[in-house]
């Protein structure tokens, strides 16, 4: 981004901070209880999240050709690697024999044999090498391989397409938020590795504890609230898409500096929501992602929580400090914001109220319900009428 944007944001931040306010939506919006626990509701998220393009990891995954790494998007295991041109190719993690995962974790290899019997794929997916060859006349070494997915590197992510037939256009699906993401780095700042949360709550659930600041004076009374301002934030729809940005308490301070000294990116954080399950967080020491799946049924997801930092991590002091701050960060949304919603999913699927309200301040929260119901067709209701 850059400084005459990064600017304008923090004018604007800073007079919603000092009017005691935030960026507010035209009126409230109702949801009802349903569409976060309703199988019919599940079934068409699956498919809407499996229609569109995935992003699953920052390119400084993949840092070199010969790299590779691993990725479960939702419930499937993905292998991406770098091949020999640089370029990135995505395979079905799964053996042509009997459908054992070929490879887990990352690292560099340029072959990868199966665990189990040891038939053999190079990193552009093809088999090469079938032990005991007389046991499988119908298999062709060298011409048959793992199922190949789209995939690209594109803003500093890795993207897929989880429909081995489906066209993968990120640039299409990002818009005008691409060289803005992209500007950022965080892509290829180093990565921290993967947490994982196997959560009781629908994946709606959240994503929602992500859009909106309106909680932080409660539910992180003695964490961000410590640092960061509470139901004050600037908001920006990008299409499907959506910024937010969450100012920090020092943001005051900046009415007494003249805006030529302003060092705007120390003031706040900035959140994206991209369609239709992915939030990255924005600061100047940390990239963090979280991917979002639907689980089994309506009332369980599974986050993937990672983190990259612009620090050198071949000090092993430097390394211990960012994963400090990465564990942290994760027991955050742990220990109190998935805590928290978890009853909240209880008292959705106990029926006893029909619908949830999202506030004039919680814009974000009402872009997100909005922007999933245009994909599918259906309707948030400007009021809460309906329910009455
Ligand atoms: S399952 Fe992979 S070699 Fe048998
Ligand atoms: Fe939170």
């Amino acid at each position: 981004m850059d400084r005459d944007q990064l600017i304008d944001l923090t004018r604007r931040a800073v007079k919603l901070a000092r009017d005691n306010t935030t960026d507010l939506a035209p009126a409230e919006h109702a949801v009802a209880a349903r569409e976060y626990t309703s199988l019919e509701r599940h079934e068409r998220d699956v498919a809407m999240l499996l229609a569109s393009p995935q992003l699953v990891g920052y390119v400084s995954e993949l840092p070199a050709p010969g790299s590779y790494c691993t990725k479960t998007v939702m419930g499937r295991s993905v292998l991406l690697t770098r091949i020999s041109d640089g370029s990135v190719k995505a395979f079905e993690n799964v053996c042509l024999h009997r459908q054992s995962q070929v490879v887990s974790g990352c690292g560099t290899a340029k072959r990868f044999s199966c665990p189990y019997h040891a038939w053999t794929y190079d990193n552009t997916g093809r088999l090469v090498g079938v032990p005991g060859r007389e046991g499988f006349p119908g298999v062709g070494v060298k011409s048959d391989g793992l199922t190949e997915l789209p995939a690209t590197e594109f803003a500093g992510f890795l993207w897929v397409s989880l429909q081995s037939d489906a066209e993968l256009d990120v640039a299409a699906h990002l818009g005008s938020l691409a060289e803005e993401l992209d500007s950022w780095g965080i892509g290829r700042w180093s990565p921290l590795g993967e947490k994982v949360l196997d959560s009781p709550i629908n994946w709606k659930l959240a994503v929602d504890t992500f859009s909106e600041n309106y909680h932080f004076a409660t539910v992180h009374r003695q964490t961000f609230a410590t640092i960061a301002r509470s139901n004050c934030t600037v908001f920006d729809a990008f299409g499907a898409h959506h910024r937010l940005i969450f100012p920090l308490n020092s943001i005051l301070e900046l009415e007494n500096v003249p805006e030529e000294q302003w060092d705007p990116f120390q003031n706040m954080v900035v959140i994206y929501a991209l369609f239709p399950n992915i939030v990255l967080s924005v600061t100047i020491a940390n990239g963090e992602l979280f991917r979002i799946y639907p689980g089994e049924k309506p009332g369980r997801s599974i986050t993937v929580h990672q983190n990259s930092t612009p620090l050198d991590l071949s000090d092993e002091s430097v390394a211990a400090g960012a994963q400090a701050v990465f564990d942290y960060a994760h027991a955050t949304v742990r220990d109190e914001d998935y805590r928290l919603v978890e009853g909240l999913q209880a008292n959705l699927e106990s029926g006893v109220r029909d619908h949830l309200l999202f506030g004039r301040n919680e814009p974000g929260l009402q872009h997100r319900h909005k922007s999933w119901a245009d994909a599918l067709g259906r309707e948030i209701y400007a009021s809460a009428e309906k329910f009455e």
